[in-house]
């Protein structure tokens, strides 16, 4: 049973909504107030961004937008389809040499022709915000201090925040990508937390039945509407983490008219989990500074 805030917003159903949007408002509100409280220094994000893919411009304007809300700084590094591999890693370079920059998110995906190992393996692991670098993702591993990546983390504040129980819980994790489900499958194994993890993805032979299973079900697969109310114990908590671009519009991993009716608690699509990527990641940035004493502790 979720032992939620009075003030929760339920769906039609009757499940508790986890609102993203009013999550992240209340962590750049609380950012702001931090930076604020230390006399505004200047703390700065740096985004790059190849090519002209529609929603990674929204995406990459709304961090800037969120971190001048939390009273940071930002710059965007914006290249054109056509930047030569060099052309990139110089960029990416000059940032990580810059000690004005902070925080360094290469929105991914890059164009074709361009590999992202070579990009993300110059940033540093103070700098690397978004937690994607091998050394970040080998000290989630290892259970080390370090950035982690903003998705899954802001799967793990909605669920704190909404009083979502875990330790015990059966979690259900589909899709096993880099980004979210497989340093989520972490995060939720994490000692305190303490859920025992399925991590399911498009060969699950019987997705239906093991989602079923869950407690907490977790849909990161990028396939639209994939999870329907077949796949949802009642009273289960529901996320959904994926973005799909269809004839309809963009729609989320979950069925959500369907499952609401038989979900405890729900992310809304769009909504949920995306403003809480955003938050992590200016909640890292904050971090960063800190590390690179630009920030009081
Ligand atoms: N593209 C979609 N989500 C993300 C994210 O969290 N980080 C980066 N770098 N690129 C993304």
């Amino acid at each position: 049973m979720l032992d939620v805030m009075a003030d929760v917003t339920r769906t039609l159903g009757g499940a508790v909504l986890m609102d993203g949007n009013r999550l992240r408002d209340e962590i750049v509100a609380q950012l702001r107030v931090e930076v604020e409280a230390a006399g505004s220094p200047p703390v700065c994000l740096a985004t790059v961004l190849a090519g002209d893919d529609r929603p990674s411009h929204v995406y990459v304007r709304a961090k800037h937008k969120k971190a001048e809300e939390a009273g940071m700084l930002s710059r965007g590094v914006a290249l054109p389809g056509s930047a030569s591999q060099a052309e990139i890693e110089d960029e990416v370079g000059a940032l990580v040499d810059d000690p004005s920059v902070h925080g360094i998110l290469v929105q991914l995906p890059l164009p074709e022709a361009l590999d992202p190992e070579p990009v993300l393996a110059l940033l540093t692991p103070e700098k690397d915000v978004d937690g994607l670098t091998e050394r970040s993702m080998g000290r989630l591993v290892r259970g080390l201090p370090g950035h982690v990546p903003c998705t899954p983390l802001g799967v793990m504040r909605l669920l704190d925040r909404y009083g979502v129980p875990t330790s015990g819980a059966r979690a259900v994790v589909v899709g096993r990508s880099t980004l979210v489900g497989l340093p989520l499958t972490l995060l939720l194994a994490r000692k305190g937390v303490d859920a025992t993890v399925t991590l399911a993805h498009s060969r699950t032979p019987d997705l239906v039945e093991t989602c079923r299973q869950a407690d907490l079900l977790i849909a990161a697969a990028g396939s639209a509407r994939m999870i329907g109310p077949r796949h949802v114990q009642p009273g289960a908590t529901v996320v959904d983490v994926g973005v799909s671009r269809t004839e309809a519009g963009i729609v989320g991993d979950v069925d959500f008219d369907a499952v609401q009716a038989i979900a405890g608690a729900i992310t809304p699509m769009p909504g949920g989990t995306g403003p809480m990527t955003i938050a992590c990641l200016l909640q890292n940035t904050l971090v960063a500074a800190r590390m690179q004493n630009a920030f009081p502790a």
